[in-house]
Order: C-alpha cells, then sequence, then structure tokens
C-alpha cells in the first residue's frame, strides 16, 4: 500500500511553531518514526504553503501510485473550498487530520470544507492522528 501524507501551510514549522499546540518535534523526525513503525507501508510526504499545489497533487495522488491520501489541511481546511472540491472530485480515499483538537479552539476552526468529503477525521491527538489515520487504511 501507498499513502500520501499532505500537509498544508505552517505545518513546515511543526517543532518551533506554538509548541504548546503542536508539540516540538519536526514533521520531518516524526516521518522517519512512521517509516519506521510501517515497513510495509511505503509512505510519501509533501507539504506546501500554496493552496493550488495542494489541488494539484490530490488530482495525481493517483497517477502518482497512491492509494489513499491523509490531509492535514491547516487553515485551509477552514477556507478553501477548492481544497474540499479537490477531495470530493477524486475517487481516493482521504482522511483529515489535525493535530489539535479544532473542536476545542477558536470558532473559526470548527469549519471545515473537507470533513464531507473525506472517509474520516481525526483531530486532536497530536502527531499520532498521523499513525491512527495509517492504522484505518490498514
Ligand atoms: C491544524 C489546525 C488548523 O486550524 C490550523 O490552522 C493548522 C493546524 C492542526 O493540525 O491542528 O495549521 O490543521
Amino acid at each position: 500500500m501507498k499513502i500520501l501524507i499532505l500537509n498544508g501551510p505552517n505545518l513546515n514549522l511543526l517543532g518551533t511553531r506554538e509548541p504548546e499546540i503542536y508539540g516540538s518535534q519536526t514533521f520531518e523526525d516524526y516521518f522517519i518514526e512512521l517509516q519506521f513503525k510501517f515497513k510495509d507501508i511505503e509512505l510519501g510526504c509533501f507539504q506546501s504553503n500554496i493552496e493550488g499545489e495542494i489541488i494539484d497533487k490530490l488530482h495525481k495522488a493517483e497517477q502518482d501510485g497512491f492509494d489513499a491520501v491523509i490531509l492535514n489541511a491547516g487553515a485551509y481546511t477552514h477556507t478553501s473550498i477548492g481544497i474540499g472540491d479537490a477531495v470530493a472530485g477524486i475517487k481516493m480515499p482521504v482522511v483529515e487530520v489535525h493535530i489539535s483538537n479544532v473542536m476545542d479552539r477558536e470558532e473559526f476552526r470548527h469549519v471545515s470544507h473537507i470533513s464531507k468529503h473525506a472517509a474520516g477525521v481525526i483531530s486532536g491527538f497530536g502527531l499520532k492522528g498521523y499513525e491512527l489515520s495509517i492504522k484505518s487504511f490498514i
């Protein structure tokens, strides 16, 4: 199985960005742990601060040989109808992940343009949410 982890804006700052909310581990370090834990799964990883690049990756995921996508669209979750439409428009199963519990934060984070089209949503379990998403696909 080949799974793409797609991270949106500001998630390149994990490790130093608001560590009280997002923890102090970098995604690069965590990704190495994930690869070690799931040796039978081929994991791909892409981060972008640009909305259109995230949409392009979703469109290309099937062509790139992926079976599933784990998407943390960051703040675009709450604003991007385009990313929501892309998730709706592809056949590939997408799990929406948030490191923090978005429902326990500001009201603008309670809106997601992705959830309705996602296979499921995992929120509030820290970086472990990515691991739980992989397990959901297995
Ligand atoms: C986030 C939650 C979003 O509200 C926020 O804008 C992020 C990260 C999370 O993983 O908890 O950038 O998606």
